[in-house]
């Protein structure tokens, strides 16, 4: 089973809450959110309140992606909205098991993601306290770029050291996922695969094809 996170920065921002409902009943299997500050990333997009007014458009996890810088003092306002899954960047602040645990003393799903020059090794004290690792194979800021195949190392490192510790931890992995990067991801371990542009091409009467698709009929 992989889970299909469609990341709603590719859908019709004037439309969020109907996009939402429409992905959510063509078969996503998580909401991606993805929260840009124009600081720690070059774009600005959305913040808790968006979260918490999509919250009643779908009961599916909402898989939020905190691309902000510090990252601390947003976390409750974050699971306050709504976030089941919250997931940081080790970059975006000074004390990574820290904000771990803030999130899961929270209630919620942590998880950590890796820029692309960003080792696994990163995670060397921090993999068994999390519940997801999410791999960029793009840089973070932009929808629409091309699939970094470097990054496919990086899932298997990840997954091997995982599988090495006895660990049950999601292997997400964001940027430039379309039927055949998404194969090759899922090859390489990853559990979890997110798609803006792929899923959201097309309108909502596309959205289950789309879904489909990236699942390559499994
Ligand atoms: C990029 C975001 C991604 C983005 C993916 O910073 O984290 O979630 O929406 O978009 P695509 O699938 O178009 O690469
Ligand atoms: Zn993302």
């Amino acid at each position: 089973m992989t889970f299909i996170s469609p990341s709603i920065l590719s859908a019709d921002f004037a439309s969020l809450g109907e996009e939402v409902r429409a992905i959510d009943a063509a078969g996503a299997d998580w909401i991606h959110i993805d929260v840009m500050d124009g600081h720690f990333v070059p774009n600005l997009t959305i913040g808790p309140a968006v979260v918490k007014a999509l919250r009643s458009h779908s009961s599916k996890p909402f898989d939020v992606h905190l691309m902000i810088s510090p990252i601390d003092h947003f976390l409750d306002a974050f699971a306050e909205a709504g976030a089941d899954i919250i997931t940081v960047h080790p970059e975006a602040g000074p004390h990574l098991h820290r904000t771990v645990q803030r999130i899961k003393g929270l209630g919620k799903k942590a998880g950590v993601s890796l820029n692309p020059a960003t080792p696994a090794k990163m995670l060397d004290y921090v993999l068994e306290e999390i519940d997801l690792v999410l791999v960029m194979s793009v840089n973070p800021g932009f929808g629409g770029q091309k699939f970094i195949a470097s990054q496919l190392r990086k899932i298997e490192a990840i997954a091997k050291q995982a599988a090495k510790q006895g660990l049950t931890i999601d292997i997400e992995v964001d940027g430039g996922i379309d039927p055949v990067t998404a194969r090759q991801a899922i090859d390489a371990g990853a559990t979890a695969l997110v798609a803006g542009t792929a899923a959201f091409k097309g309108g909502p009467d596309h959205y289950r094809a789309n879904i489909a698709a990236l699942r390559g009929g499994q």
